[in-house]
């Protein structure tokens, strides 16, 4: 099962990535992640990354297409994967049907996540995550139970991304509306789009995401 998460930063993308991960024994593949781990490790990519994703630009297609083609080869994936943030451009997405086409796949649901501008800049501006499992939380929307202390592993630090300040994730925006918006159109030709509304809960966006991928899976 191929599924595709759309939406611009904030949507909450990764919060349901996750989510459906437990819930279909699906595996969540954020290029984002893969991307901030490179920069963590400095790998060649991962420097030439690292200033794009600061200005909230976007990263070239050929190191993500690299940085996927090679986590889509790994033996996890097998089960079904949650593409989180990818593909964002055009070109992405014609070399994802390609290599799908190789092993007589295709995208099953691409769901495009709705959601309203300026909601997704308080959410963006307020996000953290355990520095320890990486769930992440909220300063309004999501908090730990316990003050302090990671709800899933009971660590107690916590971190917050550089690209999450206002400023960036304006920046964020206007290049998802520019370079990945589009690609709704695309799923919708290939007749697999599904469109969420995102600006409810957490829990009721999980819901209406699990009907899409129950019809599916
Ligand atoms: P990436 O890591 O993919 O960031 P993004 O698309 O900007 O998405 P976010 O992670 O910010 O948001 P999300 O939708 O996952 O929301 P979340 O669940 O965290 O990419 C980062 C950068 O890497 C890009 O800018 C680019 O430079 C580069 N890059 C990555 N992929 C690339 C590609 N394919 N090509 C080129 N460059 C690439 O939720 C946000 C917050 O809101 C959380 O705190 C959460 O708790 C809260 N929240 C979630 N849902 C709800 C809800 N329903 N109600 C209230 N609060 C909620
Ligand atoms: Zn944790």
């Amino acid at each position: 099962l191929v599924l595709i998460l759309l939406g611009p930063p904030g949507a909450g993308k990764g919060t349901q990535a996750r989510i459906l991960e437990d819930a279909f024994g699906l595996v969540q593949l954020s290029t984002g992640d893969l991307l901030r781990a490179a920069v963590a490790e400095g790998t060649p990519a991962g420097l030439a990354a690292k200033a794009v994703m600061e200005a909230g630009g976007l990263v070239s297609d050929e190191i993500v297409l690299a940085i996927l083609k090679d986590r889509m080869a790994g033996p996890d994936v097998s089960a079904g994967v949650i593409l989180d943030g990818f593909p964002r451009t055009a070109v992405q997405a014609a070399a994802l049907d390609d290599l799908l086409a190789e092993t007589g796949q295709r995208v099953d649901a691409a769901v495009s996540l709705d959601v309203d501008d300026e909601a997704m800049i308080a959410r963006v501006a307020g996000r953290y995550s355990c520095a320890l499992c990486g769930e992440g939380y909220h300063d309004s929307f999501k908090i730990p139970a316990v003050a302090g202390v990671c709800d899933k592993c009971g660590g107690t630090e916590f971190r917050r991304r550089p690209d999450d300040t206002a400023e960036t994730a304006r920046a964020r925006l206007e290049t998802y509306h520019s370079q990945t918006a589009p690609l709704i159109d695309h799923y919708d030709r290939l007749g697999v789009l599904a469109r969420v509304d995102a600006m409810g809960s957490i829990a009721d966006v999980r819901a209406a995401l699990a009907r899409v991928v129950g019809a599916v899976a």
